[in-house]
C-alpha cells in the first residue's frame, strides 16, 4: 500500500490492485476556455497536453490499457469552425505522439469510423498503428470518431457478412465471440471509467464493455485533470465491491 499526499488530501492506492483498464471520457474542455474567456480550442489545446501526462502516467503505475474518448461520432454537430480546430489539432498531437511513443515505448490504437478522417490523419492513424506493433505491454486506445452504438451496428454487420459467407454460425453466436467484431476485440473489459467536467453520462462511450465497470465522476474540468486526479479515481475505485451479479 503507498500513500501520496497531495495538496488537500492523502490519497491510498494499492498499486498491486490496480484496475487493468482505466477509459476516460476527457470532458470539459470548451467550458475550461470559456471561465478564462479563451475561445473553446484553447481548451481543447490544453486538454490535449493533459492526455498526453495522463498517458504517459498511466504507464509510469502501471496500467495495462488506457482508452480515451477523444471525438465521437456525435462530435461532428459542433460548428465546423469547432470541428477544424479540433482535427487540426490530432494532427499536431498525432505526429507528435509517434515521437512520444518511440522515446517511451507506448502502443497507440484507434477505435472509431476512422474513413471520416481526413487523408492525412487516415495515413497518421494507419503509420502509428504500425510503429506500435513493435512494443508490448502498456497500450492507449484513442477514441476517434467513436459512438458505442456504432460499434455495435457496424460489428452486426460484418456477423452477417461472416455468416453469409459461412465463416460464421448464427446458432454459435455466444458474447464472447461477437465480442470479436468490436474495436476493442483481445482487450480485457474496462474496469474503471472516469468522467470529468460534472457531467454524469456515458454519452455513448464503450456501451458493450462498460457492462460491469465502476464508474467515477469527478467535477474536475478534463485540462485541469491532474495524476492526483486519476489516483483518487483508482482510489474510489479500490473501495469498492465487484460482485457482477454475485453476492
Ligand atoms: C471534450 O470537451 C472534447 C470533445 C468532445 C471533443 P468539450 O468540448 O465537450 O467541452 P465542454 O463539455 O463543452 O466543456
Ligand atoms: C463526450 O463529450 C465525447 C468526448 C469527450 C469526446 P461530449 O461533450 O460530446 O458529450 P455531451 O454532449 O456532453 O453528452
Ligand atoms: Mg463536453
Amino acid at each position: 500500500m503507498a500513500l501520496f499526499k497531495s495538496k488537500e488530501t492523502t490519497i491510498e492506492v494499492d498499486f498491486d490492485r490496480l484496475p487493468r483498464h482505466v477509459a476516460i471520457i476527457m470532458d470539459g474542455n470548451g467550458r475550461w476556455a470559456k471561465k478564462r474567456g479563451l475561445p473553446r480550442t484553447a481548451g481543447h489545446a490544453v486538454g490535449a497536453e493533459t492526455f498526453r501526462t495522463i498517458a504517459t502516467y498511466g504507464k509510469d503505475i502501471g496500467l495495462d490499457y488506457l482508452t480515451v474518448y477523444a471525438y465521437s461520432t456525435e462530435n461532428w454537430k459542433r460548428p465546423l469552425e469547432e470541428v477544424n480546430a479540433i482535427m487540426a489539432l490530432l494532427k499536431k498531437y498525432l505526429g507528435e505522439a509517434i515521437e512520444t511513443m518511440e522515446k517511451d515505448h507506448i502502443k497507440l490504437n484507434f477505435f472509431g469510423d476512422l474513413t471520416r478522417l481526413s487523408p492525412e490523419l487516415q495515413t497518421l492513424c494507419a503509420e502509428t498503428q504500425e510503429i506500435s506493433k513493435r512494443y508490448e505491454g502498456y497500450q492507449v486506445n484513442v477514441c476517434l470518431n467513436y459512438g458505442g452504438r456504432d460499434e455495435i451496428i457496424r460489428g452486426m454487420k460484418a456477423w452477417q457478412a461472416d455468416c453469409a459467407a459461412g465463416r460464421a454460425d448464427p446458432a454459435e453466436l455466444t458474447e464472447a465471440s461477437f465480442s470479436q467484431y468490436l474495436y476493442s476485440k483481445d482487450i480485457p473489459d474496462p474496469d474503471l471509467i472516469i468522467r470529468p467536467s460534472g457531467e454524469i453520462r456515458t454519452s455513448n462511450f464503450l456501451l458493450w464493455q462498460s457492462a460491469y465497470a465502476e464508474f467515477y465522476f469527478t467535477d474536475v474540468l478534463w485540462p485541469d485533470f491532474s495524476k492526483d486526479d486519476l489516483l483518487a479515481a483508482i482510489a474510489s475505485y479500490q473501495k469498492r465491491s465487484r460482485r457482477y451479479g454475485g453476492v
